[in-house]
This record gives structure tokens, sequence and C-alpha cells, in this order.
């Protein structure tokens, strides 16, 4: 397992980590604990949860309960501001709603501190600095060691990495937003940002929901259980214009003698601006496949081709 940096801190992650929003939903906690185990054994070390994967707080659960005396094996990454139930006091980025969210993560999690806390999304309603001088308190108070963004567009980014260096306040280090090669729309205003200021990006979706795995095929039944077999993700994903990239995408992979798998993460692993893919998995097999397809690392005509093949 190869690890590097997590944008521009000292923090090491693995460039295949674990997305774990499948735990406590999708997964019971024997089936969680073999994904992790495996994870484990194959060198993952960022695991990436949020309060409300699996259904308000499930998947924080499962993964505090499966890492029990492990806890120092790993980078514990969560997320905060999303709904945790009705009404305004149980959402946000405000300070008052942040110190509560922290204490309820820590709770689930098992732990006394989070390795890396993001904003699952911006909140429009709360002054950035606000919620900058929030998260700073939590790193000064021991409980949170990184704090990063998700969701945010390139001027978000900015205007945080701006305000935390006025007021000497901790940065963002990592930014997780959508990206993978159907959806290239951060590379023209986050990815820039994200570059000149040292922030890592971490990709969610890094498989479409499991469609750039080749799994699904035009005109057919999707596999019994898959993710994509219902749901309103699979409306947005099985489309004509979708399968018409994923088989030219596929005969590329092909041609080089890899999968669209290999592909789908080797393309991700192989962007200077991206230090850990956060695939997610129901079956230990899956983290097996997904952490062997990181060792495609493309060239850079590779890379140019397949940037262009995924743009038609
Ligand atoms: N910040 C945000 O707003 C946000 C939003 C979404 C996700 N995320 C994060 O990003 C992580 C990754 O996203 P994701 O899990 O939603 O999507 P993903 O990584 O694109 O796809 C994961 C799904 O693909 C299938 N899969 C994975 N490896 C496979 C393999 N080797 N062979 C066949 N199928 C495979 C599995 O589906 P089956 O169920 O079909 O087995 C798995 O549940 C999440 O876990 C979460 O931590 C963040």
């Amino acid at each position: 397992m190869q690890y590097r940096n997590l944008g521009r801190s000292g923090l090491q992650v693995s460039v295949v980590g674990l997305g774990c929003n499948n735990f406590g939903g999708r997964l019971e906690i024997d089936q969680t604990r073999a994904v992790v185990d495996k994870a484990l054994d194959l060198g993952i070390n960022l695991f990436d949860t949020a309060d409300v994967y699996g259904g308000a707080g499930k998947s924080e659960e499962q993964l505090g309960e499966v890492l029990k005396g492990r806890r120092d094996q790993v980078v514990l990454a969560t997320k905060f501001a999303s709904p945790m139930g009705d009404g305004p006091m149980k959402r946000g980025a405000s300070r008052r709603y942040i110190v509560q969210a922290v204490e309820d993560s820590l709770r689930r999690l098992q732990t006394d501190y989070i390795d890396l806390y993001q904003i699952h999304r911006p909140d429009a309603s709360t002054p950035i600095e606000e919620t900058l001088r929030a998260l700073d308190d939590l790193v000064h108070a021991g409980k949170v060691r990184y704090i990063g963004s998700s969701n945010f567009t390139g001027w978000q980014v900015v205007e945080s990495h701006y305000l935390a260096e006025k007021h000497n306040l901790e940065p963002f280090v990592s930014a997780q937003n959508e990206y993978n090669l159907l959806d290239r729309r951060i590379e023209r205003e986050l990815v820039p940002a994200c570059d000149k200021y040292g922030v890592g990006i971490l990709p969610f979706f890094p498989l479409a929901s499991g469609f750039l795995t080749g799994k699904y095929r035009q005109g057919e039944e999707p596999p019994q259980g898959a993710r994509l077999s219902g749901g309103p993700m699979a409306g947005r994903v099985l489309n004509e214009g979708n399968f018409a990239t994923l088989g030219r995408l596929e005969n590329f992979a092909k041609e080089r003698g890899h999968t669209i798998l290999e592909l789908a993460i080797g393309w991700l692993a192989s962007q200077p601006h991206v230090p850990s893919v956060i695939a997610g998995a129901t079956k230990p097999e899956q983290v097996e496949a997904n952490v062997a397809a990181a060792e495609w690392t493309l060239t850079p005509e590779e890379l140019a081709e397949a940037d262009t093949i995924s743009k038609h």
C-alpha cells in the first residue's frame, strides 16, 4: 500500500481508503466487520464516515464497535452539518451545533479524538468564520486533529483558506467532492483552488456507486441487491450516455491489459491532487479488488487519452 500526505498536512493516508456509508444501513455489523478487517489487513488506514450515514449515527456506531482495540491503526474521518433530526437545532455549522455534534460522534465512535473532522456541506446560514473558530477550538481541545470541507465550491475553499490565514486558525487540509471518470465538474474551479492552497481532494463516488466496475450492463437487469438495483441513484447513473462512455473506457482499459475498475481507481490515484480514493464496499472481495486497482499508475499519455474519452 502506498501512503500519501493529506494535502499540506503531515498526515499520511493510504492511497485507497474506505468509504463507510454502507455501514449500519445496508450492512449488518458482521458484514461491516468483514469489510473493515480486510481493509486493515491490506494496509488501508483512512476510514471515511459521517454522522448521518446508515441513518442517524449507525455507521459511526458500527465503526466504533468493530474498531475496538484497533483505534490507533486508523485515520478516522467523519462529518457534521447534514440533518440529524427535524428542525434547525440538529444540523448546520454553528458553534452551538458543532460543539454538540462532535461529542455525539466521539461517543458513537468510542474514541476521544477524530483525525479528520469535515463539514459535510456548506451552511449558508452560518458565517464561515464562526465555523472555522469553533473547529479551531476543537483542535486545540484535542478532540479533533485536522479539519476538512466537503461539497464546497472553489470560491468557498479560497474564502476559508483566506480567513484561516487572516485569523491564524486551523485551515482545511482536505476537500471531499464528487469526482470520477463520469463526473469531472470539479476540475474547473475546485481543483485549481485546492492545488494553489495545498488542499488534498478526497473524491467521493469514485466508482459512480459501482457503475464504473462494469457490473451494470445496458439492457440487462442490475445484479440483485447491488446499490443501483433501485432507488434514485439508479435513475441518475444508469442512462444511455453513461453506458456509451463506459464502453469507450472499457475498451481503453482492455487495450492496455486492465479492467474498467482498475481504470476508475488508477485514474483517480494518478491525479497529483488526490491523496486517497475512498471507495465504498459491501464485501471483503471488493476491498481487495479496489486496493489492487490502485497499482495502475497511468502515464501522462494514458491520462491525456482517458481525459479525452471521458469528456465525450
Ligand atoms: N461528502 C459527501 O457528500 C459524500 C457523498 C457520497 C459518498 N461519500 C463518501 O464517499 C465514499 C465512497 O462513495 P460511495 O461508497 O457512495 O460510492 P462508490 O465508492 O462510487 O461505490 C461504492 C459501491 O460500489 C460497489 N463496489 C465497490 N467496489 C466494488 C468492486 N470491486 N466490485 C464491484 N462492486 C464494487 C459497491 O456496491 P454494491 O452495493 O453494489 O456492492 C459499493 O457500495 C462513501 O462511502 C462516503 O464515505 C461522501
